[in-house]
């Protein structure tokens, strides 16, 4: 049985509508145009529906091919729809990402925002002085153990001198360390003399929270050590810094004892009317350069460690310590 004219006239249109899906597709320009043309072909009333709608009049064995073809038709034109979206919302993200890309490396445009922290600021100003005698910056772990903190700087067990100092242990040998001296050791350990370094950094003791106190504070500490240094170099050291730091207030040394300088000394300036201890200091004592296996004949050398809280107290007139570190906002934007 040949062809009803019908049947051909349905297969030209199905691929008359094929044709024209494809190219009406690939052009869509936005996912707008994609969804009225998904109803305009495939819906309801649509085309494919319109050319269907004229099935009745073919024969039986006609009719399931057209509707088979119809059916492919259908599915292609879906499936074109399809790639034809992803296209686009592809190409609209990354219109997006380039649109809204952010160059985070670009300079503010002069609206400061936040600032620097006291404690930071007195940090970086002690360091600044330091540089400028010459000494380069060293750091020391935060978690220490017994032998630097202690034991190097001649701080044996059961001396004394620990029980001022006692801290958190996290083990029977880590501590978390009393003080920035430490540093010394571990420089001196790697770096033969001569050197002259600065260590700043956090420090931790058990101690009650009051206006003076607490647990956890910053020191600074210094270490110089060549031929030929004495005392005078020390006090010239350090009187040129708090020359620097606290401009023209009267300063004395007062003696006193570390385990690890002989002779030691503590330093005071007169500030509001009393005298008001801000570091301590003295030569490094001989049996911690015998320790380093370091001559004692040939090198000496002189340490300081000064508290950054005290300091920053000090020069600007701060009456409570945990004011430093409440984060007061109305405290902070002082500064
Ligand atoms: N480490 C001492 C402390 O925290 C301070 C100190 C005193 C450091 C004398 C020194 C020094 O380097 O020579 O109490």
């Amino acid at each position: 049985m040949s062809a009803s004219t019908n049947f051909q006239q349905l297969t030209y249109k199905l691929e008359a509508l094929e044709t024209q899906a494809a190219n009406q597709i690939t052009h869509a320009s936005d996912t707008a145009t994609l969804d009225q043309l998904r109803i305009m072909l495939l819906g309801k009333k649509g085309e494919l529906s319109n050319i269907l709608s004229n099935m009745s009049k073919l024969s039986d064995e006609e009719r399931p091919l057209i509707g088979q073809r119809a059916n492919l038709l259908k599915e292609d034109i879906h499936s074109l729809i399809g790639r034809r979206l992803a296209l686009l919302k592809a190409a609209v993200m990354n219109d997006r990402v380039i649109r809204e890309t952010l160059d985070i490396t670009a300079p503010s445009i002069g609206t400061r925002s936040g600032h620097r922290h006291p404690l930071v600021k007195t940090t970086e100003d002690i360091i600044d002085i330091f540089c400028g005698l010459g000494y380069s910056i060293e750091e020391g772990p935060e978690i220490e153990t017994d032998y630097y903190n202690f034991t190097a700087l001649n701080i044996p067990e059961h001396h004394p001198a620990r029980d001022m100092q006692d801290t958190f242990y996290l083990s029977e040998n880590s501590l978390l360390r009393t003080h920035t001296s430490p540093v010394q050791i571990r420089h001196l350990e790697k770096n033969p003399p001569p050197t002259r370094i600065i260590a700043p950094g956090r420090v931790y003791r058990r101690d009650s929270v009051d206006a003076t106190h607490s647990p956890v504070f910053h020191q600074v500490e210094v270490l110089a050590i060549d031929e030929g240094l004495d005392f005078s170099h020390l006090r010239g050291t350090v009187m040129a810094f708090l020359k620097q730091f606290f401009g023209d207030l009267p300063v004395r040394f007062r003696a006193s004892y570390f385990p690890f300088t002989e002779p030691s000394a503590e330093v005071d300036v007169q500030w509001q009317d009393r005298w008001l201890e801000v570091m301590g200091c003295g030569m490094v004592d001989p049996a911690v350069l015998e320790g380093l296996g370091l001559d004692p004949e040939r090198w000496s050398g002189f340490a300081a460690g000064l508290g950054v809280e005290r300091f920053c107290m000090v020069k600007y007139g701060i009456d409570d310590i945990r004011r430093l570190y409440t984060s007061d906002l109305r405290f902070l934007k002082q500064f």
